[in-house]
């Protein structure tokens, strides 16, 4: 999963925190897909979750801000997007503690994860973008 100019929405903030986080997804990917011994993989795996969780939660509280100062009409709507992505890595996150990191489950997560990632940077975020332009300021 690669990052694509079209994805970015026109705000520079927003867009390097995007392209931060499908970097890291990417990587993440690319190491859960990876041959070789899994307990080896796992520490990359983990660092990731970890990151994830926390940047994740800053991207998200960064992108409310801003909406918030623009006086984005959605805003409300895109918090709840927020709230049920993070619940989703939270509780993705609650059964790799609980199931223990099995390969099986974080390769379903990472999957899921970029789907998500995709889906809600390019359905959802790209409208911010189109009302800063459509009131006619510079993003
Ligand atoms: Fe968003």
């Amino acid at each position: 999963m690669m990052w694509k100019e079209k994805y970015k929405i026109g705000v520079s903030l927003i867009d390097q925190q995007h392209e931060e986080l499908f970097q890291r997804v990417s990587e993440f990917i690319k190491v859960v897909q990876s041959k070789g011994d899994w307990e080896l993989r796992l520490a990359k795996v983990k660092e990731t979750m970890s990151f994830m969780q926390e940047y994740v939660v800053f991207h998200f509280d960064a992108e409310e801000e801003y909406q918030k100062e623009i006086n984005y009409p959605e805003a409300e709507g895109h918090k709840i997007a927020h709230k049920q992505f993070k619940e989703a890595v939270g509780k993705y996150a609650a059964r790799l503690e609980t199931e223990g990191f099995n390969e099986e489950l974080v390769q379903e997560f990472s999957g899921k994860l970029m789907t998500w990632l995709i889906m809600h940077v390019a359905g959802t975020d790209t409208k911010i973008g189109d009302y800063v332009q459509r009131q006619g300021g510079d993003a």
